[in-house]
This record gives C-alpha cells, structure tokens and sequence, in this order.
C-alpha cells in the first residue's frame, strides 16, 4: 500500500487542527483524510492541501475502509471509538491516556523505543505531553551512563488543557488589564497571571493524574521499572510550549561537557546553553522549533552524579500531534 485512508478524531481541537497541518506539512502519503469532532463542530470545513473537508460526527459507520485514525478527542471518545475503529480494521494511534499504560498497547516516542511498537494489536498510544519531551532528552543518558533518579517538575501550557484553556487564558488576561472582574470555566483559579500547582485530578495519594502519567509513563518507554521518580506538575499562565525543570542522578559518572557532545549528535534535541549570551531553552521558542530544546546543564554542588536541566518542547507538536504523525509513519 503506498498511499493510506486517514481518519482524525478530534479534528477541530487545539492537536486535531496540528495533526492536519503536520499530515500535510510532512507530506503523509494520504489517499482519503476524514475529519471527525463533535456535534458542535459537525459541517465546518478545514482545508488540507487547499481542499475543503468537511467535519462530521463520529458514528461506528465512521472508520470503514480507514487504514490509520489518529484520535486526540479525549478518553472518552477514545474508549468508545478506538475498538470500533479497530474492529473496522483500522490502525488507532490515540493521544488521550485511555490506554497508554495497557500491557498489550505500546506507548510509543519515536526517538526513543520505535521498536515497541511491533507489539501492537491495533491501538498505539502517543504519550503525555510533560512526558514525550523528558524522555527524548533523558534517553541518551540512560544508554550512556544509566540513571537511577529523576525529579521533575513542569512548567505547563494552557494549550494542553485544550482551546477552552487558550481562551480562558487570553479572556482573563484582558479583563484583568482593563480592570475587570475575571471569569473562568476550565480551571478551578484564575489562571492569567498566576500559577496553579494542579493538571488534572487528584489521586489518593496526594499526587495529580498528571505527575502519575510522568511517572508511569516514563518508566513503560524507557522499559526501566527500577527508575525512581518523583514530578510535581504545574500549569502556567503560557499559551503554548511545555518546560521542565529535571535533577536526575545517574548510575555512573557523566561530565557536562560530553554530555553536550551527545546532545549535539542527538536527532530530536536541540542544545541551547550558551548562558554568557543569555541562551537556553523558553517556551516560545517552542513555536519555532519541532526539536526537544535542552539547556541550563549543569553538575548538582553536592551530589557527584547529580545533573540538573532544564527542557522545552512544543507541546502541541511534538508533545502530542508530531509525535502521533511520526509514530504513523513508522508504522508506514
Ligand atoms: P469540538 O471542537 O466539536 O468540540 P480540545 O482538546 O482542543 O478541546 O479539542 C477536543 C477535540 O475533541 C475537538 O475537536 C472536539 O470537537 C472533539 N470532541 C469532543 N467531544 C467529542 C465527541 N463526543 N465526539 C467527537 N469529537 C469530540
């Protein structure tokens, strides 16, 4: 087969919309492209190679005749059309954390474990956001020297939430600068010019569904169940790009220097730590590059195999839909 049907559930939202745009910007050898959402959204159009699509709402008739169906319209809707999809005979590459910790699913980064994703039996999960950028900039020190603790913590978009988020960010933004009373709908506080030490719901044990996602997550595509992690996942009042700030401890020494040698080898990163020039990793510069940007590298002062760093990523791309589009290829 040289050329695919495609399916995108979830086309209109905040990684439906980049899904679309990589799928052409990549040059997906695409046959017939189907774009999906809700109701809400059903006959809008979204244009591919300039030509108008039109969206529809998903039904079990949706996925006939489709090779690959790209899913970013939360669990929900993955759970009750993935298996459709599948039963179809469709390939579901899914970016909602329905199934990603499923034994029989692959939880797959390109650049980190592609070969996982032989594994399959007609779902693949694309990774959390916070997660896909840690491990593509922690894969290289774990083959080098081994690592035997992590302790992040995230600096986290509101475009990860979803549009309502960008919206509610750029609407409180407004009204606080022209002195009137803030709404909001999708978080619990004011988001605009504050910081909320909470993404997604809290578990029992004190930890948010997010930090778990990062832990779990991180140790399913590394295949290291004895990695100790812990995260603290924060959300920012920043539209788009992800950052973290990383301490991990590895198994055997490592210098900064040759570990800036790997980097600068590495596919998928981007070195920027040139702190005499004021050069390292933000979050806008998300919008410009695809590449995992790394920076701020530097030995822990009292611990000797202790590294800190700091990562940004777009997490729209490659935090979500690039990564999907890349794991479609390497089905391909
Ligand atoms: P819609 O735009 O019609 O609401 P985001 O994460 O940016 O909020 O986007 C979520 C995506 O998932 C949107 O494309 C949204 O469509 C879609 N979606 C939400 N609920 C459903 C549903 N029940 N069936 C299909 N798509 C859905």
């Amino acid at each position: 087969m040289s050329k695919f049907n495609v399916a995108v559930v979830g086309a209109t939202g905040a990684v439906g919309r980049e899904i679309v745009k990589i799928l052409e910007e990549r040059k997906f050898p695409i046959k017939d492209l189907v774009l999906l959402a809700s109701e809400r959204s059903a006959g809008e159009t979204i244009f591919f190679k300039k030509k108008e699509f039109t969206v529809q709402e998903p039904n079990k008739n949706s996925f006939e005749n489709i090779n690959i169906a790209l899913f970013s319209a939360g669990s929900t809707v993955s759970r009750k059309f993935a298996p459709i999809a599948v039963k179809t005979g469709a390939i579901v590459i899914d970016n909602s954390s329905a199934f990603r910790m499923d034994s029989h699913v692959p939880l797959i980064v390109p650049e980190v474990n592609p070969q996982s994703i032989m594994n399959h039996s007609g779902i693949i999960a694309n990774p959390n956001c916070s997660t896909i950028q840690m491990v593509i900039a922690l894969k290289p020190i774990l083959d080098e020297v081994g690592i035997n603790r992590i302790i992040v913590s995230t600096y986290q978009s509101v475009s990860g939430t979803g549009k309502s988020a960008i919206d509610e960010l750029t609407e409180q933004s407004s009204q606080i600068l022209n002195n009137k009373k803030t709404t909001r709908k999708v978080y619990p506080h004011q988001i605009a010019f504050n910081i909320l030490p909470h993404i997604d719901v809290f578990e029992d044990n004190g930890y948010t569904k997010e930090e778990m996602k990062l832990i779990h997550e991180t140790k399913k595509i590394l295949g290291n169940n004895k990695i100790k992690i812990t995260a603290t996942a924060a959300r920012v009042p920043v539209f788009y790009g992800h950052s973290e700030s990383v301490y991990i401890e590895t198994n055997n020494h490592i210098s900064i220097n040759k570990l800036k040698k790997i980097y600068l080898k590495t596919k998928g990163i981007k070195l920027v730590d040139d702190i005499e020039n004021n050069k390292y990793p933000i979050a806008i510069m998300s919008e410009i590059y695809d590449d995992v940007m790394v920076g701020r590298l530097r030995k822990d002062l009292t611990e000797p195999n202790g590294i800190s760093m700091w990562i940004v990523a777009n997490n729209l791309r490659k935090g979500a839909a690039l990564n999907a589009v890349q794991i479609a290829e390497l089905l391909i």
